[in-house]
């Protein structure tokens, strides 16, 4: 099954990449040269072998754009932190189901705090863990790299899981189907052609710097559509 005509593809910079002296900047930058959420990689250091940032890194962030806050939790015990990420204002908060005891609980709570739930998993855990899950969230995520570091090699063996997903959400669902990891403008559009309409994109935007300009990266992305 493949997407409605009408979706166009939305490109979410991973922070990751950027910049971090100049985090403000950075996210100016790829919001002028059209990006259309900004993601931001939440690691704690135990759920993942990394240590990024936290809430008051995104509540420093949140006036310096008007762009949709997209917070990726790799953390253990993501409950703890649902109401410190609304109030420094998440639009988006996915979250791994490897690291949640109670799913359904997790996604009322997020949504019940004014963020949209999202819902994600490590490549290595089957898909059919989701299913339960993907008709209560606004947003569906199948990583295509192994969670922790930007700047890693897509796995193909991960598009089956974007055709699954959408095979399972249907053409026109308004629910996202996001992926995050190793995306280029070519593996970009073979998660399209899979069904994916948001793709996450780190090194391909941010390290474009030297060459061509934040805008070349984030139009190349969006030629799949
Ligand atoms: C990996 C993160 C990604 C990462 C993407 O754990 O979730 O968001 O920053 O970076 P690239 O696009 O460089 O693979
Ligand atoms: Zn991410």
């Amino acid at each position: 099954m493949t997407k409605s005509p009408l979706k166009v593809p939305l490109i979410s910079p991973s922070i990751l990449s950027a910049d971090f002296a100049r985090l403000g900047e950075e996210v100016l930058a790829v919001e002028k040269a059209g990006a259309d959420w900004i993601h931001v990689d939440v690691m704690d250091g135990h759920f993942v072998p990394n240590l990024t940032l936290g809430a008051p890194v995104l509540q420093s962030l949140k006036p310096a754009t008007r762009l949709p806050l997209d917070v990726h939790l790799m953390i253990e015990e993501p409950e703890r932190y649902v109401v410190d990420f609304a109030r420094a204002g998440a639009t988006y908060l996915t979250f791994h189901i490897e690291a949640s005891r109670d799913p359904g609980q997790l996604i009322q709570t997020i949504r019940k705090n004014g963020m949209r739930p999202g819902i994600t998993l490590k490549p290595v855990t089957p898909i059919l863990e989701l299913k339960p899950w993907i008709t209560l969230v606004d947003l569906v995520l199948v990583m295509t790299v192994n969670p922790g570091f930007s700047g890693q090699t897509f796995m193909h063996d991960q598009l089956e899981k974007v055709s699954q997903v959408r095979g399972w959400l249907g053409a026109d669902s308004p629910t996202r189907l996001q992926v995050d990891g190793g995306i280029n403008a070519e593996t970009g559009r073979l998660c399209w052609d899979a069904g994916a309409d948001v793709f996450v994109a780190g090194n391909a935007v941010f390290k474009k710097r030297s060459g061509g300009s934040y805008n070349a990266a984030i139009n190349a992305l969006k030629e799949m559509g």
